[in-house]
């Protein structure tokens, strides 16, 4: 049996994609289409900083060192290029 994530993105008309856990986020929203745009994809230009509601685990403490400078107030606020899929996701992009 597999498990299946759906990312969705609330307040656009993107549909939402199913992906395995685990699976290349940044990779798979580049294939379908999204929302979410890409730059490094390593965490270092902050292209992709989108606010995501699911259960996923916390940031590193470089990406958390990004979200402090781009999103301070935002708790949401993740880089969609580090997140692991664990669990369903909502993403909406935050515009810098
Ligand atoms: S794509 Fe550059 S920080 Fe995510």
């Amino acid at each position: 049996m597999s498990d299946l994530c759906k990312i969705s993105f609330p307040g656009t008309d993107y549909p939402p994609i199913n992906l395995q856990l685990h699976q290349n986020l940044s990779e798979h929203l580049t294939i379908q289409n999204s929302p979410v745009l890409f730059g490094c994809r390593t965490g270092i230009c902050g292209t992709c900083l989108v606010e995501v509601i699911g259960k996923i685990p916390p940031p590193q403490p470089d990406e958390q060192e990004m979200l402090d400078t781009l999103a301070p107030n935002n708790c949401n606020a993740r880089l969609a290029c580090q997140i692991d899929i664990t669990g369903n996701l909502e993403i909406r992009v935050l515009r810098q």
